[in-house]
Order: C-alpha cells, then structure tokens, then sequence
C-alpha cells in the first residue's frame, strides 16, 4: 500500500451522473487485486477533507492506468468530476483484501446491482483470464446505465443476464429474480463460487437465496468509511463472529457470514 500523486488521464460521463476516470497510477496497478479499494483526495487542498473509498474498477497493468468508476453524490464526487486530464490526484491504495479468483472451481457467478457493478470488471478480467466460465447478473435502475456489453470483455468469456427497473433492457424489476433460476441452470453448482456487490436490501435477497446451497458468495461492501486503514472503528458490520471492520477485515467478506438487522 502506497500513496501517490497520480495523473488523470481521461474522466468522462458514462451515463447520468456516472463518471469513468482513468488514472495513471502504475504503483497501484503492480500491485493491485480485484477487490480492493483505492482512498480518493477529491478536493485539492483540504476540501473535502476526508478521503473518498472508490473500488479498482478495471486495470491495464501494460500502461499502467486503473479505472474509477463512481456516481455523483456529494460534494466528495462531484470534486472528482470536475477533474480534468492531466490533473494530479491523490491515491492511497490499493487497500482491503480481494476477492478469491484461483482455486478448483468452473463457474463463478456475479450478482451486481447499481454501483456494485464498479468492482466487477476487475474481477470479471480475472476470472476470464483464469479459465472460469463467468455469468454476471447486472440490475440497474435504467437501461441507460447498463453501458457495457459482454463484448468488452474477452471473448466467449461471459454470460450476460441484465434487469433494469424501469424495464427498457432486460428482466423488468431486480437483478435478484434471476437468481434463482440461473443456479437451477448451473450444470456444476458444486464447482462454483459467487460474488456479489450492491445495495444492502439486494445482498439480504442473494444471501437469502443462496442459503443452504453450499456455493461460497463473497460480498464486497460498502460502508462509510473516515481513516480507511482500521484506526476510526467507523466502518464496523456484524458478523457471526463478531464485528469486522470493512476497511481492514473487507471489504472482501463472506456474505453468508454477514449478520443484517431484520
Ligand atoms: C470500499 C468502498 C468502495 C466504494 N467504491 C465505490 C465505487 O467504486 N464507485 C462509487 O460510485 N462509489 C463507491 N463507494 C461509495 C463512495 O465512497 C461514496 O459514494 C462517496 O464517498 C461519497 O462521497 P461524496 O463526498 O460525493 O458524498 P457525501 O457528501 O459524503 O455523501 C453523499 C451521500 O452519499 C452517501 N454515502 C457516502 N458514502 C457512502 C458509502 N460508503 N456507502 C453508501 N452511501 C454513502 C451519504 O450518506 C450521502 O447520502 C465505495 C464505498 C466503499 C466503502
Ligand atoms: S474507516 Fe476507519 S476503521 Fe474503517
């Protein structure tokens, strides 16, 4: 883990209020798994002052640049919006654990809903390169956020099943009614792993769905965050074995093992 002054090298819209900034950070990316986060100075002195938590959403290790892909919500991301290419940029990372890619499985199957898309297309490059048959179950709020296909990533490697809310692309409603079907399709449930991202209410629906089938399912999660590195307690969750810090312990965890308020 390093901090550096990185370049922006591109930062555009890809949907509304959705950014994709790419930023030369070679450090970053030699070390960088998928899974792990990045701490963002968005302001340029010290407003704001805290840093802001963003996913590795994607790395070119050859040029040495990793992508940032973040909605617009408070004053921390409109900050990063604004930036333009050649501007430097403050990074902390890469931070917290990663998702599990090697070992003896066929299928992984990716659950991501809203934002929780942002730390798949790592994890997605990986799995392909690795040899997995990947499925992604993308749910988005509107068509017009479903702003990649399976044709960018490597070919053949993935099996794309999308649902929007507004249902313009894709199953009308959540990304979660598709889960129940496609683990009756897996030929090889016993051969798999799932990983998913999302809002809190879509991790209880996929953790209650994948109660009992004996398929592990990491979760990346997301929780406020102040220091970062396990110093401020303000990023804790519940787990069966007690508390976690998402920051230090995650933000990697075993969803099965997440304890949610009713
Ligand atoms: C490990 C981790 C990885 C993340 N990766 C991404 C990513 O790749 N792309 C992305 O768009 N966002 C990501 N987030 C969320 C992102 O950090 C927040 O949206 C961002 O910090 C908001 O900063 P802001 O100053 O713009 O908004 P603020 O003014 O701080 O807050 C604006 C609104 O966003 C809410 N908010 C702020 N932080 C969070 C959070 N962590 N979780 C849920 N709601 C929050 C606030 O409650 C408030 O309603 C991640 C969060 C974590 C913990
Ligand atoms: S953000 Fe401070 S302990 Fe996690």
């Amino acid at each position: 883990m390093g901090c550096s002054i990185c370049t922006v090298i591109s930062n555009k819209p890809v949907a509304e209020g959705l950014y994709l900034m790419s930023v030369e950070a070679p450090g970053i990316c030699s070390t960088a798994l998928p899974g792990q986060f990045v701490h963002v100075r968005t302001g340029d002195v010290i407003d704001p002052l805290l840093r802001r938590p963003l996913c590795i959403n994607r790395i070119d290790s050859g040029n040495g640049t990793l992508d940032l892909l973040y909605r617009v919500v408070g004053r921390g991301t409109a900050a990063l919006a604004g930036k333009k290419p050649r501007d430097p940029l403050d990074v902390l990372g890469p931070l917290g654990n990663g998702f599990t890619v090697r070992g003896n499985f066929r299928n992984a199957l990716v659950i991501a809903g809203g934002m929780g898309i942002a730390p798949m297309f790592f994890l997605i490059d990986e799995l392909i390169r690795t040899e997995k048959y990947v499925t992604l179950l993308w749910g988005a709020r509107t068509a017009a956020e479903l702003f990649v296909s399976s044709a960018d990533f490597a070919p053949g490697g993935l099996t794309l099943h999308t649902a929007t809310e507004d249902g313009k692309a894709g199953h009308a409603g959540y990304v979660t009614d598709l889960l129940a079907s496609i683990l009756e399709q897996l030929s090889d449930a016993g051969s798999a792993r799932a990983y998913t991202c999302g809002p809190v209410p879509m991790l209880k629906t996929v953790q209650k769905i994948m109660s009992g089938r004996g398929i592990p399912v990491e979760a990346s999660l997301e929780e406020r965050m102040a220091c970062g590195i396990g110093v401020c307690a303000g990023c804790s969750v519940n787990t069966v074995q007690g508390k976690k810090l998402v920051c230090k312990d995650g933000p990697v965890m075993n969803l099965m093992e997440i304890v949610y308020d009713e």
